[in-house]
């Protein structure tokens, strides 16, 4: 059985005032029947952790570098993150593939350094709208699947998120069918190349406008396992409801 996730990734939103949610996340799902991630930016990952500590919400990242260490100015590590109290980090989302020319093989030798490392890696994938509209949805995901996934994955601790890209900030949600269709061919791929013990414990999330509202019907979609929320991850008021929909 999987363990479903709610998933928060606060992008390039918070100071250290706003740390202030995480206490009170933490309050409010003493006992949560899910995992619980808040990946806020890179600055706030170490007091977030201590914010959180002895509790029941995780803290991750939004990016890392591939290398241990080196001339990389700007960039933090895997290792870095790490020591820093995260858990997870996400990688390959469509912002930062669109605004930092991010490859497949760039992720995938992020995911390498994250795995490495002992964390989490939460790799993230899907179309455009231009990509949807043309019918190659699928052949996109098994591209960046093909190309952003390390050879050697273990299923437990590594997680896909599906994030198409129109549905990102817009409150336009992909059909309940749409999702569960592209869930199961991700899961379908993951077995070819993994097996399918690790293709059935990999924890697939779905990413795009998820809020309150639409949450329950989203985590109703089977091979759903969660969610990775942007904007409705910034405030308990709708960020808790979400985890409760898990
Ligand atoms: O990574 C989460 C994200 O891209 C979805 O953002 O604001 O549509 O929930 P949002």
């Amino acid at each position: 059985m999987r363990r479903k996730i709610a998933a928060g990734n606060w992008k390039m939103n918070g100071t250290g005032l706003d740390l202030a949610m995480l206490a009170d996340l933490c309050d409010r799902h003493p006992a949560p029947r899910c995992d619980i991630l808040i990946c806020p930016p890179a600055p706030l990952i170490h007091r977030a952790a201590q914010t959180v500590r002895n509790n029941t919400v995780a803290i991750g990242a939004q990016d890392c570098h591939a290398e241990p260490s080196g001339a990389h100015t700007g960039d933090v590590s895997a290792a870095m993150l790490a020591d820093a109290g995260a858990s997870a980090v996400i990688l390959g989302h469509s912002e930062r593939r669109q605004d930092h020319g991010e490859t497949d093989a760039s992720v995938r030798a992020k995911a390498q350094a994250v795995i490495a490392n002992g964390l989490t890696a939460i790799v993230c994938v899907g179309e455009t709208l231009a990509q949807r509209d043309a019918g190659d949805t699928l052949d996109l995901i098994t591209s960046q699947l093909n190309g952003s996934l390390p050879d050697t994955i273990a299923g437990h601790s590594n997680v896909i998120a599906y994030e198409p890209i129109w549905a990102i900030g817009t409150g336009r949600v992909p059909a309940a069918a749409q999702i569960g269709e592209v869930h199961a061919f991700i899961r379908s791929t993951l077995g070819q190349r993994f097996g399918p013990e690790t293709a059935a414990a990999i924890r697939l999330l779905y990413g795009g406008s998820v809020k309150a509202a639409n949450a329950a019907e989203i985590f109703s979609v089977p091979d759903v396992d969660g969610a990775l929320v942007g904007g409705a991850s910034l405030s308990v008021a709708d960020f808790s409801p979400i985890v409760s929909a898990l």
